[in-house]
């Protein structure tokens, strides 16, 4: 039997043009962050199951989680996301730390989902999370630099849009005017999360069913573009006394004091874990063949609680690789491959593999990176192979080299020449 090529279902092999790219996502992810002053950290890819069954919400405990029972007989989980654990990790911790912790993290995260556009069963997701800042400045900073990600991608002002809404009002929405049960307000969210993606007929006729009667004012609800126009819908007091919805007025205008143009109220976006408490967010692609979230996330003021510690609040976003590279295909910004050699030496007959090494050595010293062949192969293949792998420069060595400790760099894509001593290589590149 013949063993498949192929990576598992639904996770990708990075050939050396595929890391370039992920590297250069993850680069325009890491400046941004360090930009704005945050600590890396990093895990294990493995957790106890109980980690994820307190509080991540049903469906990817239940269906999405790749589980296992150890040879000790333990359950394990392999991460489906990294909120858990930075929350595990903040709290035992949470005496020691310098509060507020502002820290990210670049995990692959595993997740048995049918493999679709965006969707794989393993990405990488840059995870930023403040622990212990209750001002809403967390929420626009960590919007802010997600602007910035978007910019160091490439983005112009117009290729994204933020959308806002807060689970503080949706919940006393439901509680305090629909009247709604803790079960029929699961159900509720489940269906509103996925409103833009069912014909309109199904969402009503599922929410009548839910609410036991008309939804004309749901509808209302959820229509609503500016929060301005809830008042007509849920009435002149709660309207003032909702303090999600006095959130979420507060940061919309200090996000317009900071500059990002692209933030506004969307009472749709539920995010589907169920640790979220207070102000949700999602970044969407407004390019037509790429019309969807990039990344999103908001503030959880449960979870380190779950540890047995004090509660600290906590708002972080997940941004992921797969929806990145999207983002720059569909845009034309996808960085052009380029190797991490500078120049490639190209070996002549009669040539001791020792001396070339011992010029590469000398090169490398001052800084050029250098690859180099090993057999004496035609001149020509050696080129060819330099420019298979995206070298930009070549230089062959010979007896004449060998001896003058004299080199002439030929660039390929131009074809000029230039000559120096190894010592002074490194200025003609
Ligand atoms: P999430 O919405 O599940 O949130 O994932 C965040 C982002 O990760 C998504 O918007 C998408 O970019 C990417 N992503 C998620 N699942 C997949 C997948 N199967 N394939 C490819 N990309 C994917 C969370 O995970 C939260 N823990 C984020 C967070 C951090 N909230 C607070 N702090």
């Amino acid at each position: 039997m013949k063993l498949n090529k192929e990576p598992y279902k639904g996770t990708r092999d990075f050939y050396p043009e595929d890391q370039f790219v992920h590297n250069h996502v993850f680069h325009a992810m890491k400046q941004a962050t360090h930009a704005y002053g945050y600590e890396e950290y990093n895990s294990t890819m493995l957790e106890e199951t109980a980690l994820y069954a307190a509080k991540t919400g049903e469906e990817i405990v239940k269906e999405q989680t790749y589980s296992f029972v150890d040879r000790g007989n333990r359950e394990v989980t392999i991460r489906p996301e990294m909120t858990p654990t930075f929350a595990r990790m903040i709290a035992k911790k949470n005496r020691e730390l310098a509060l507020p912790a502002r820290w990210y993290s670049y995990p692959n995260l595993f997740r048995y989902e049918r493999p679709q556009r965006g969707r794989l069963r393993e990405h990488w997701q840059l995870n930023v999370d403040i622990a212990g800042e209750k001002s809403l400045g967390a929420e626009a900073e960590l919007i802010s630099l997600g602007a910035q990600i978007m910019k160091n991608l490439g983005a112009g002002e117009g290729d994204f849009i933020v959308s806002i809404n807060s689970r503080r009002l949706l919940n006393s929405y439901f509680k305090d005017i629909l009247k709604l049960k803790e079960e029929d307000i699961h159900r509720l969210s489940k269906l509103v999360d996925k409103k833009n993606k069912i014909p309109k007929e199904v969402f009503i006729e599922q929410a009548e069913a839910i609410l036991g009667g008309d939804c004309g004012q749901l509808l209302a609800f959820f229509d609503a573009t500016h929060i301005q126009e809830l008042e007509a819908v849920v009435g002149i007091q709660f309207f003032q006394e909702n303090v999600g919805i006095a959130e979420l007025s507060n940061l919309l205008q200090m996000l317009v004091g900071i500059g990002i143009t692209q933030a506004r109220f969307d009472p749709t976006i539920m995010r589907g874990f169920d640790y979220y408490t207070g102000i949700v967010f999602e970044f969407y692609d407004t390019h037509a063949e790429n019309n969807r979230a990039l990344f999103g996330g908001g503030r959880y003021d449960d979870l380190v609680g779950i540890f047995g510690v004090e509660p600290i609040t906590c708002v972080g976003f997940g941004m992921g690789d797969v929806t990145a590279r999207d983002f720059l295909e569909v845009r034309g910004l996808i960085p052009q491959y380029s190797s991490s050699a500078d120049v490639h030496l190209c070996l002549m007959d009669g040539v001791a593999l020792e001396d070339m090494m011992q010029i590469a050595q000398v090169l490398r010293g001052h800084g050029v990176t250098v690859s180099m062949s090993m057999q004496p192969r035609k001149i020509a293949k050696q080129i060819q192979e330099a420019e298979k792998k995206s070298i930009p420069n070549i230089s062959v060595v010979g007896i004449d080299e060998v001896e003058s400790q004299v080199l002439t760099v030929k660039n390929l894509l131009s074809g000029n020449e230039t000559k120096a001593p190894l010592d002074k290589v490194h200025t003609l590149l």
